[in-house]
């Protein structure tokens, strides 16, 4: 391996773009370029390749092909789940539910109708990040009308018993919305297993183009457009539809096997174990119920920016928190949501590996970390756990 190898283990924020995605789309820009809904041969072109590409994505949900409407992302998916059906569904009731580790897009969809009158619930998850099921079935009140879970967690990798929360949805009768932007082709999805009515799905996060997205919407399920304009997409979202992103995100969802997760699982868990092997290391979620790409390890009495820093000049992107969060110093809101003290979580690096992921480049990062642990301990005045009671107690007295 060269001096600075490029080591990217941030697939949790963004993926490369598979070279066969990008073959695949290149004719959907020079070739078969008409828009979908033109009566001429061009339009119907682009209209089976849409066609196509439904499929392939309901095939992996096992849902049916008018079951998915195409979106711009993960985050407009979310948004056309949450408020499409807390909307349509006001005059049943106004109270909805969510998880304090959810990502950003469901959040502060969730803060937004609040401010609109809706009634919103917040649950708390374990230290593992697991979802009490007991807690979820108490949340429920005779006036909820919408449940949103995350299947898994996009900075902290915990997967959620999708099957289990959709029973105790299904037997209240409420509509049950998951955000799979992390799991897609990682963990296996059934939405009539699940009893989904709803999911969101991002295409950047396995290898396909940014800017395109789906929706699962069950057949059935009352949802409001948030985008007004044309009837494209089951009427369901406005707007021309990107062929050559669509045809890319079914082209990326298609490559994906068995063997690949099986693969990332394995490097996952030599990367895991080896950061662990440096002292005053912990992992953070749980390790049973945990994405295939996935490390999030909290390295004591340092902090997580300085780490960072190292292994970029290492070559090696990694990330502190999610994307949308790294620009502010708070620790993560997922990290305090499962308990992780202040100190702790200003300590977490997320490596996220992809199927692009190689063994030797693992080993390098295990190679490379101990003495950039060592270096950054070596500067920092907290170097046991004794130091940081005795500055924690310090910052207490200041502030009394
Ligand atoms: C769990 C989760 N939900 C939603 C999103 C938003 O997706 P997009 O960036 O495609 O809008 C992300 C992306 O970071 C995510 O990880």
């Amino acid at each position: 391996m060269d001096e600075k190898p490029e080591i990217y283990l941030d697939n949790g924020a963004t993926t490369k773009v598979d070279v066969r995605v990008v073959e695949a789309m290149i004719p959907y820009f020079l070739k078969y370029y008409g828009n979908a809904s033109s009566l001429h041969h061009k339009g119907a072109e682009a209209r089976n390749a849409l066609n196509d590409a439904r499929q392939v994505i309901a095939d992996r949900i096992n849902a049916d092909n008018d079951e998915i409407v195409f979106t711009s992302g993960g985050s407009e998916s979310d948004n056309l789940a949450i408020r499409g059906t807390s909307h349509a569904l006001k005059d049943k009731g106004n109270h909805i539910i969510t998880t304090t580790i959810e990502h950003p897009a469901v959040l502060e969809t969730y803060k937004q109708l609040g401010k609109e009158g809706f009634e919103v619930t917040v649950l708390n998850v374990d230290n593992d990040g697991m979802l009490d099921l007991d807690k979820l079935r108490s949340a429920i009140k005779d006036n909820t009308v919408l449940v949103s879970i995350m299947h898994a967690n996009n900075e902290v990798g915990v997967v959620q018993d999708l099957e289990k929360i959709g029973e105790i949805c299904a037997e209240k009768n409420i509509v049950f919305h998951s955000d799979c932007v992390q799991s897609l082709c990682k963990v296996p999805i059934n939405v009539k297993q699940m009893n989904l009515s709803l999911a969101a799905f991002a295409s950047h996060k396995l290898h396909g183009p940014k800017g395109v997205g789906a929706l699962f919407v069950k057949r059935g399920t009352k949802l409001y457009r948030q985008i007004y304009g044309g009837s494209h997409e089951l009427g369901l979202r406005a707007g021309t539809e990107n062929i050559p992103g669509i045809v890319g995100f079914a082209t990326a969802v298609s490559l994906w096997t068995d063997d690949d997760v099986e693969r990332i699982t394995s490097l996952r868990d030599k990367l895991m174990t080896g950061l662990l092997e440096i002292n005053d290391t912990e992992l953070n979620g749980s390790r049973e119920s945990r994405l295939c790409n996935n490390v999030n390890i909290s390295f004591n009495f340092i902090e997580g920016e300085g780490i960072l820093l190292h292994l970029d000049k290492n070559g090696i992107c990694a990330s502190t928190g999610s994307a949308c969060s790294s620009q502010s110093l708070d620790p993560s809101h997922v990290l305090l949501a499962i308990n992780i003290p202040h100190s702790k979580a200003h300590g977490a690096i997320r490596f996220t590996l992809s199927r692009e992921t190689k063994e030797e480049e693992v080993d390098y990062v295990l190679k490379v970390m101990p003495n950039i642990v060592n270096e950054l301990r070596g500067l920092s005045p907290i170097k046991n756990n004794e130091d940081l009671a005795e500055a924690e107690k310090m910052k207490f007295d200041d502030h009394h």
